[in-house]
């Protein structure tokens, strides 16, 4: 499918989604959220992908929400069309593992869309930071609930009501990313835990996404209840069997779906 804003290359599994608008650093307007949208819809849908990795440019993964595009709406504008709620709903919606590989800004609601990826790489250049108090609003899809819950509250407040950048290196301290790389050595660090991924069983994997995302929404008792029957579910595949055989018989799994 030919998109104008993102660009989308399937490998190995592994969907990979680059945002594309490099003359407004990745801004997210309405064309590219909507076409990122289907993206991530479609690489859903297809069974010949098993893991996504969503990237940017190496000066930005995004600069936040078009500014251009939304300085002159009202109250009622923004309302009315629910300003980004129906936009991440795909994001939300998604049930393969996605990984956001990060290099140069995210901001705003670039951060925010790297929130809501599984986890988030990033490069040694990697700049996060909630920049929206600046323009006189705040976050939106997630900078003051994700984030805080993500690197706590201290460093939350700071970063919403400063406005001011963390690094990657502190970014990595505080626990927004998973991992630190050279600049050069994102994309390929990214599709390569991608592709570990990607030979899972995506029955198992998927179970993973929900019983991680669930320790965000419910209580400990709960989430571990929880967590304990997804285990138990997962005895019920065919993939169990040949996990454990493949183990007993020091071979690798051929796991199949099932
Ligand atoms: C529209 C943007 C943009 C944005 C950059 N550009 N960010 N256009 N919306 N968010 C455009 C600039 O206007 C400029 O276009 C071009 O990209 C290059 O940007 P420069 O500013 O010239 O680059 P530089 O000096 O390197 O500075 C980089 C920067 C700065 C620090 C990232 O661009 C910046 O502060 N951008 C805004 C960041 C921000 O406030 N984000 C939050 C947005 S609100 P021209 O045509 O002039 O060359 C938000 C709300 C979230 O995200 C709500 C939920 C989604």
């Amino acid at each position: 499918m030919a998109y104008e804003t993102i660009m989308v290359e399937v490998e190995d599994e592994v969907a990979l989604i680059r945002l594309n608008r490099p003359e407004a650093l990745n801004a997210l307007n309405s064309t590219l959220l909507t076409e990122l949208g289907e993206a991530l819809t479609e690489a859903d849908r297809n069974d010949k992908i098993r893991c996504i990795v969503l990237t940017g440019s190496e000066k930005a993964f995004a600069a936040g929400a078009d500014i251009k595009e939304m300085a002159e709406k009202s109250y009622v504008d923004v309302y009315t069309e629910d300003l980004f709620g129906a936009s991440i709903e795909p994001m939300m919606r998604l049930r393969k593992p996605i990984i956001a590989a990060v290099s140069g800004y995210a901001l705003g609601g670039g951060c925010e869309l790297a929130m809501m990826c599984d986890f988030i790489i990033c490069a040694e250049n990697a700049k996060f930071g909630q920049p929206e108090i600046n323009l006189g609003v705040v976050a939106g899809i997630g900078g003051t609930q994700r984030l805080t819950r993500f690197v706590g509250k201290a460093k939350a407040m700071d970063m919403n009501l400063t406005g001011r950048f963390m690094d990657a290196a502190e970014a990595e301290r505080s626990g927004l990313v998973s991992r630190v790389v050279p600049t050069p050595k994102l994309i390929p660090e990214a599709l390569s835990a991608a592709r570990k991924i990607a030979e899972k069983s995506t029955v198992a994997t998927r179970t993973v996404k929900e019983s991680v995302n669930r320790a965000y929404e419910t209580t400990l008792r709960e989430g571990l209840l929880f967590e304990r029957r997804a285990f138990h579910a997962l005895f019920a595949t065919e993939d169990q069997k040949e996990g454990m055989a493949a183990f007993l018989e020091k071979r690798e799994a051929q796991f199949r779906d099932r």
